[in-house]
């Protein structure tokens, strides 16, 4: 059964038609790279899928476990208690926070004992409280920013706030993680270990993962499967050799006509 299946989804802002009909479909365990012009409508469709936006027509099914759940217009809390997480284009880390601070923060979206549990200090509350702390630490040691858990995330250099953020949402346990342009502004070297910590984490965790990422390289070397998007509809979606050798791909890429023989 496939974990995420995303079939006619729609979305307009005032007259811009952002996304019109996507289709997907995401294994277990997949890497599935989302490609496509600026504009296309790529952190659009991060957006529904996570429930920052409330999608205007389609479905988003996603199958965690036996029962799929329908995710379209749920709220960012509801679809993260349900195993969806995500990353921005622009990172979103609190400057002013401790670098554990911030996994503290990613690890409560999920937690269960709530405020009267908090309130009360209830024993289920402490226990949670604490094998939450080890889980946070043991993520820092995961995404390579151990001995780094008491910096104010400002004081972090680029590579390892793009680090942080991806150890943040991986604190609430997803099923799926959404990463939407990772590697931007990295350089090679930060570029080349996160290739690795993307492999780790679907290795490791057995996570699915939607990864936006403009680099081709990276793309191209990391993912099962390419998704092509192009003016908010799906051109493509294959192996990175049948999308590398696509047609149409080609043509919306580089803007030429397709010449057929
Ligand atoms: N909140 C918004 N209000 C109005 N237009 C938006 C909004 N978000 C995205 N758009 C428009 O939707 C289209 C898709 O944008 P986006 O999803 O950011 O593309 P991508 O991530 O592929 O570059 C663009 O034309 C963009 O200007
Ligand atoms: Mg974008």
């Amino acid at each position: 059964m496939n974990l995420l299946e995303v079939s006619g989804l729609k979305k307009n802002f005032g007259g811009i038609t952002a996304l019109q009909g996507v289709e997907l479909t995401l294994r277990p365990r997949e890497i599935l790279g989302l490609i496509g012009p600026n504009g296309a409508g790529k952190t659009t469709l991060f957006n529904c899928l996570s429930g920052q936006t409330r999608p205007d027509g389609g479905t988003i099914r996603f199958c965690p476990q036996s029962r799929p759940l329908n995710l379209a217009g749920k709220r960012p809390d509801q679809v993260a208690a349900l195993g969806v997480s995500r990353t921005f284009q622009n990172i979103r880390v609190f400057g002013q926070m401790r670098v554990i601070e911030n996994l503290w923060v990613g690890r409560h979206l999920v937690t269960r004992s709530g405020f009267l549990g908090a309130l009360f200090k209830t024993s289920r509350f402490q226990k949670e409280e604490a094998e939450s702390l080890e889980l946070c630490y043991r993520l820092l040691e995961f995404v390579g920013l151990e001995g780094k858990a008491n910096l104010m995330a400002s004081e972090l250099a680029y590579g390892d706030l793009r680090r942080l953020e991806i150890a943040r949402a991986l604190a609430a346990e997803p099923k799926l993680l959404l990463l939407d342009e990772p590697a931007a502004g990295m350089n090679l070297s930060e570029t080349a270990t996160l290739d690795q910590l993307i492999l780790k984490i679907r290795q490791e965790r057995g996570i699915g993962i939607l990864l936006i990422e403009h680099d081709m390289k990276l793309v191209m070397g990391l993912c099962d499967q390419v998704l092509v998007l192009d003016q908010g509809k799906t051109l493509a979606q294959g192996k990175p050799e049948e999308i590398r050798q696509d047609p149409e791909v080609i043509a919306a890429y580089l803007g030429l006509e397709v010449e057929h023989a």
